[in-house]
């Protein structure tokens, strides 16, 4: 009894310390001030991009700013896009004039059918430049957009086809007709057109796409493959394969990423409870993950060889807790502790750069590919993005 008594007077302080410790991370992070400060950092780098005429993409491995490639870029509307937020956060006319000006420079991109990013590129952009202003120019520009992604639609396979296969290092690998799990992300364009325009072909293909992916991309554990090949004079599965992550059976985690955001977003649309429960089963796997750190941001790949000593991936945990705060609003489940404690993280001085450092970028170490030896550990301005539509979200949040 006496070693009882003993043993429960030191173990107390512990439990209780490690209770405190833990409802720190997991209280509600401040918001207020981390879009005051995005306001200032990002003020800097709209300076430098105004100089220079162009879109800022990430740092190039010598530390210097690696800009959009103007011919096309996949991430050409996150900037634009994160102007736009910056306006709906502050009602600063400036944010308005930028996204404007920058989002013009690839205007002519709508009508670009050799891959997939049209959701990407023109839903962050003008989609959200629509959203906020009902400008008829910017959901014409949409439409035309959403009409050249859907002509990669294929029925036999039920996908919109992400990379065309002829050249480039996506010929080297033989397959036909590859779809990645990225490419749900393109479906809100289509979605939300169906909404402005009453036509429902937009819909249908998206409907369709995320079906097919549902049946093909995810395995047990609900962990989704990054690349799905397809033959498509069947429609049958050839290769379940990865570009970005380490190996084909492991969990790239931006992958996750997308995958958790597609499923909440073809729920917010459909009200379709699969979709629903398919979001709620990836947002079980990203959280619970054994091996993922304390503060919650993965490492770029769940199964990374070499696993402390590998990078994070920021801008997985930025699309992911953007994602969450839209899924708890639907869900019967609490993501609310791990949503604060992604915020939070992300909030810190590990993550968030100090004013004027970091190129001017918000967010720290995050990961474009690493199989590709590319942008390993530096800013990226999807991160940016997904991370101010967080706070955006997490400003209005409520359940
Ligand atoms: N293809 C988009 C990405 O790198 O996540």
């Amino acid at each position: 009894m006496k070693y009882l008594k003993l043993s429960l007077l030191l173990v107390i302080p512990i439990i209780l310390n490690s209770c405190m410790a833990t409802s720190k991370k997991t209280e509600a992070p401040e918001i207020a001030s981390q879009i005051e400060f995005a306001d200032k950092q990002l003020s800097l780098l709209l300076a430098v991009a105004e100089q220079e005429n162009n879109i800022p993409r990430t740092l190039d491995a010598n530390g210097n700013m690696h800009w959009i490639h103007k011919r096309f870029d996949w991430t050409e509307g996150f900037y634009p896009g994160s102007n736009w937020y910056l306006y709906e956060l502050t009602k600063n006319e400036k944010w308005k004039i930028a996204a404007e000006k920058f989002q013009s420079i690839f205007e002519s991109h709508k009508n670009y059918t050799t891959n997939h990013d049209l959701g990407f590129v023109f839903n962050c952009s003008y989609g959200n430049g629509y959203r906020l202003t009902g400008n008829e120019e910017f959901k014409n520009v949409m439409i035309t957009a959403g009409n050249s992604l859907i002509t990669r639609f294929d029925p036999t396979v039920g996908c919109i086809k992400s990379w065309d296969v002829e050249k480039g290092w996506q010929s080297t690998r033989g397959w036909k007709f590859p779809v990645i799990i990225d490419n749900m992300m393109n479906l809100e364009l289509l979605f939300e057109l169906s909404k402005i325009t009453g036509d429902t072909k937009y819909q249908n293909v998206a409907i369709a796409h995320a079906d097919t992916t549902l049946k093909n991309h995810f395995r047990k554990d609900n962990s989704s493959y990054h690349v799905i090949d397809y033959d498509p004079e069947t429609g049958a599965v050839r290769n379940k394969h990865t570009a970005q992550g380490y190996a084909h059976e492991s969990s790239w985690a931006r992958g996750q990423a997308w995958g958790i955001y597609g499923y909440t977003v073809c729920y917010r649309y459909t009200k379709n409870p699969i979709y629903l429960k398919q979001a709620e089963k990836i947002a079980n796997f990203i959280i619970n993950y054994p091996g993922t750190p304390e503060d919650g941001i993965p490492y770029w790949d769940y199964n990374a060889p070499n696993i402390p000593n590998e990078p994070r991936d920021v801008s997985a945990a930025a699309v992911t807790v953007s994602a969450l705060i839209e899924l708890d609003g639907y869900s019967k489940e609490s993501y609310l502790p791990a949503i604060n404690k992604i915020m939070n993280s992300l909030a810190s001085p590990k993550y968030t750069a100090k004013l004027g450092e970091n190129k001017n970028f918000l967010l720290k170490h995050s990961v474009g590919s690493i199989p590709h030896n590319n942008e390993i550990d530096v800013p990226l301005n999807y991160a940016d993005y997904y991370y101010l539509e967080a706070l955006s979200r997490y400003k209005n949040y409520s359940k």
